[in-house]
């Protein structure tokens, strides 16, 4: 086989000029065509409580009527729901998945809200980490199904965040990007929409939540995410009925007073949302449950399995390596497990055969007990038996004396 001999780790770098036209400019068409080609996938989770407008808010960012059930308020565990469809705009296909929380909020016990979110994000992203460890990987046709973005329904009390709020986005800020959103803010007046916005930012700052921030190192959208930042959490409205307004059919919620109108951005943060979310940010959103979230749990995960990043100056370790020290390791844990397990048995046989001993000897000496009793009541049985016969004997003998006596008599008496 050819050998290379590496002459230098260094790698010289020079821009050259190009003279004459080339192609390289075509190369981010290329890039679009592919992707155009392939389609694009979503991952949206939304949690809130039951009822708090989840659903409606989805038909309304997405134009189109998923179909939905209203949840009971009796679940004794909250659970998830997962639907996948297909959205088509303009020739661009996206692969969406609406993922929804059912009975969150309705348990007396938190963890029993918030466990089942955590355990589902975390699924999604050990299949995509078991994918990528099969030998045969075909992740180029791979349903995804890693939860891009979580909108956190907040209720428009606009008093503060309940605990359930703060533990659950705790929770969940490092696994997947977190967006609060205030919900039905049609309820709530403006400027107590305004304290509460305020409040609910320093509570969530001063609990260490980290919320997601819309990116602002690419130039092109820095301007506009950084002004975004400042206006959450977002205020949102959702309705699909369409009213009219001054001769147009908006989008909004009629009340005797007047409309909500939902696209209006007056009336609410609606459409900053919807431009955010999906027009400025959902490829950062994409990327970053890529290499920020999915890559901490895939590190942790690494490491679980007993996989170490070589230093500088060591040679790199082989998978076959690092595959039989952490065999070496577990079975040097199996047989401590087994050592343990046998010296367990062992005490317990040996408590068992004291108890046995024990009980033997209780019921020994209850034998040798009953024993004597039974011996002793023999006797005294036995002493009365010959009493008994002894009386007898003097009975007998003074009634053959008296028939003694009585014999002649009667002979005396016949003669006559
Ligand atoms: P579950 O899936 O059953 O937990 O409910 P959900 O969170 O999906 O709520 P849904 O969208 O079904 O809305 C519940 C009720 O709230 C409906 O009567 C909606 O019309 C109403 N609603 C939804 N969004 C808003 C809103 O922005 N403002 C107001 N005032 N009402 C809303």
């Amino acid at each position: 086989p050819t050998q290379f001999i590496v002459l230098s780790q260094q790698i010289h770098f020079r821009a050259l000029p190009l003279s004459g036209h080339v192609g390289l400019d075509a190369l981010p068409d290329q890039l679009v065509n592919k992707s155009l080609g392939q389609g694009f996938c979503f991952n949206l989770l939304c949690v809130g409580e039951t009822g708090i407008g989840k659903s409606t808010l989805m038909n309304t960012l997405f134009s189109t009527d998923f179909e939905n059930l209203e949840s009971p308020h009796f679940e004794p565990r909250g659970k998830l729901r997962a639907r996948t469809y297909g959205l088509r705009e303009n020739g661009v296909q996206l692969k969406l998945t609406i993922v929804s929380t059912i009975g969150f909020g309705d348990q007396m016990n938190q963890q029993d809200s918030y466990q089942p979110i955590v355990d589902y994000v975390d699924a999604q992203f050990e299949s995509f980490l078991q994918e990528e460890l099969k030998i045969k990987r075909s992740l180029h046709n791979y349903h995804d199904s890693r939860v891009h973005v979580c909108l956190y329904f907040i209720a428009p009390s606009g008093h503060s965040l309940k605990s359930l709020d703060l533990v659950t986005m705790k929770k969940l800020d490092r696994k997947v990007n977190v967006i609060p959103v205030i919900a039905k803010s049609d309820t709530i007046s403006r400027a107590e929409l305004h304290s509460f916005k305020m409040k609910i930012m320093s509570e969530l700052v001063s609990s260490g939540v980290q919320i997601y921030q819309f990116p602002t190192d690419d130039e092109t959208v820095a301007g506009i995410n950084g002004v975004m930042n400042g206006h959450l959490p977002f205020a949102v409205v959702g309705s699909t009925e369409a009213i009219n307004v001054g001769n147009k059919l908006v989008r909004g919620r009629q009340y005797p007073w007047g409309v909500v109108q939902v696209e209006n951005g007056s009336h609410c943060d609606f459409v900053k949302l919807r431009e955010m979310l999906i027009s400025v940010n959902m490829n950062d959103l994409r990327e970053q449950t890529h290499a920020r979230h999915y890559e901490l749990y895939r590190r942790c995960r690494l490491q679980e399995m007993g996989f170490r990043d070589t230093e500088p100056n060591r040679k790199p370790a082989s998978l076959h390596q690092t595959y039989t020290a952490r065999r070496q390791e577990y079975l040097r844990e199996f047989h401590g497990v087994e050592e343990e397990m046998k010296q367990m048995f062992v005490q317990k046989v040996k408590r068992t055969e004291a108890e046995l001993k024990d009980a033997e000897e209780e019921l020994q000496f209850r034998f040798e007990r009953m024993k004597r009793l039974h011996q002793q009541e023999k006797k005294r049985l036995e002493e009365k038996r010959r009493i008994l016969e002894e009386d007898m004997n003097s009975f007998n003998k003074m009634r053959a004396a008296v028939e003694l006596l009585q014999a002649p008599s009667f002979s005396t008496a016949g003669k006559k």
